[in-house]
């Protein structure tokens, strides 16, 4: 039985003050869904204050990115046992976004899943298909390479201690949701691909969804068979909307 996880991934987003009333509104719907664990990923520089107001509740955080190196002459980068070192459970490797506008191959998204592994965090691996590679058909072809390059460097009994979110490009911040159905057929298409090399890894990986998540579109998401909750951007900043999100998943 794979418990749902509804995360929160802020982007460049928040401010001192939107940062504590946030995690402070997020405290109760957390505490009341005993089903669901509830996560919420800041900009590093915020993590700090998220440590402080998380203490003793049930709200996790984590990164939204790390480096491959734990330390040196990196100038600007975040090393994932610093990450650790606040208090986070998760990193997120491989956003789109990160990939767009980081130039971030396949190959580095696989060494950050690995560093921040060695780092005993547990890496959200995203990864979906651009607009042209939806309408070419390309999705689940798309969604197998981005896979593949994690299992050829780690193995795939790495994913026994990692989360994938399937976050279709066309579908993040746009407000066009991909239907349960198309969503819950390529979280199959993923698992079906896991389970290739490993049923049991397969049956136990946690497959969130991300694009367009919000308080209308989560509930008959989160009720398709292979979808474990939700990688939620903007629904996230507002503390009602991931409520309901998170109530969706319980
Ligand atoms: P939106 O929920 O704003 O579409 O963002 C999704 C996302 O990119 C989460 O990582």
């Amino acid at each position: 039985m794979r418990k749902p996880l509804v995360m929160g991934n802020w982007k460049l987003n928040g401010t001192k003050e939107s940062v504590t009333s946030l995690v402070k509104a997020l405290i109760e719907p957390a505490a009341q869904a005993t089903n669901v664990e509830v996560a919420v990923c800041a900009p590093t520089i915020f993590i700090g204050l998220v440590e402080d107001l998380a203490k003793g509740t049930e709200i996790n955080y984590g990164s939204e990115d790390c480096d491959v190196h734990t330390s040196g002459a990196f100038t600007g980068e975040n090393s994932p046992v610093m990450i650790k070192e606040f208090g986070c459970k998760y990193a997120i490797v491989g956003h789109s976004e990160r990939r767009q506008y980081h130039n971030e191959t396949n190959e580095v998204v696989a060494a950050k899943f690995k560093a921040a592994q060695e780092a005993d965090l547990i890496p959200v691996l995203c990864i979906g298909e651009s607009l042209a590679q939806f309408e070419a058909n390309q999705t689940t072809e798309v969604c197998k390479t981005q896979l593949q390059a994690v299992i050829d460097l780690c193995g795939i009994k790495a994913f026994e201690k990692a989360v994938i979110a399937y976050e279709p490009i066309w579908a993040i911040g746009t407000g066009k949701t991909a239907t349960p159905e198309i969503a819950q057929n390529v979280h199959a298409q993923i698992r079906a691909y896991l389970a290739s090399f490993d049923k049991d890894v397969a049956a136990k990986v946690q497959i969130l969804y991300g694009g367009s998540c919000n308080a209308k579109t989560a509930p008959e998401l989160f009720a398709q068979e292979d979808i474990d909750g939700g990688l939620v951007g903007g629904a996230s900043l507002k503390p009602a909307d991931f409520a309901a999100i998170i109530n969706a998943a319980n």
